[in-house]
C-alpha cells in the first residue's frame, strides 16, 4: 500500500494493494477522467508533484516516465511511500 496526497485538498488516501488510484479517487466521488483503465489512453494522466512513481501505463514514452511528470492513476503504482498528485 501507499499513499497519495491531493494538492488541492491537502487530504492524503490510503491505496490498497487491490486497488488504483483512479479506483479510491472515483469512490472518493473525485471528477477524474478515466477511459480505458488500462494504462493505453492516456485520458486519466495527472500532474506528479512529488513521489517516485512505479509507471504501468503505455501511453507514455520512457523519456516522460523518466521525467515523472505525469501519473496515470488507473494502474501506475508507486516506489515511494507517497505520491502528490495535482488534483
Ligand atoms: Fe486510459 Fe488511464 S484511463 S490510461
Amino acid at each position: 500500500a501507499f499513499e497519495v496526497q491531493l494538492a488541492s485538498s491537502g487530504e492524503v488516501i490510503e491505496i490498497p494493494a487491490d486497488k488504483s488510484v483512479l479506483e479510491v479517487l472515483l469512490e472518493k466521488d473525485m471528477d477524474v477522467p478515466f477511459s480505458c483503465e488500462e494504462g493505453v489512453c492516456g485520458t486519466c494522466a495527472v500532474r506528479l508533484l512529488e513521489g517516485e512513481p512505479d509507471h504501468r501505463d503505455v501511453f507514455m514514452t520512457p523519456a516522460e516516465h523518466a521525467s515523472n511528470e505525469e501519473f496515470a492513476p488507473c494502474c501506475s503504482r508507486a516506489k515511494s511511500k507517497r505520491l502528490v498528485l495535482d488534483i
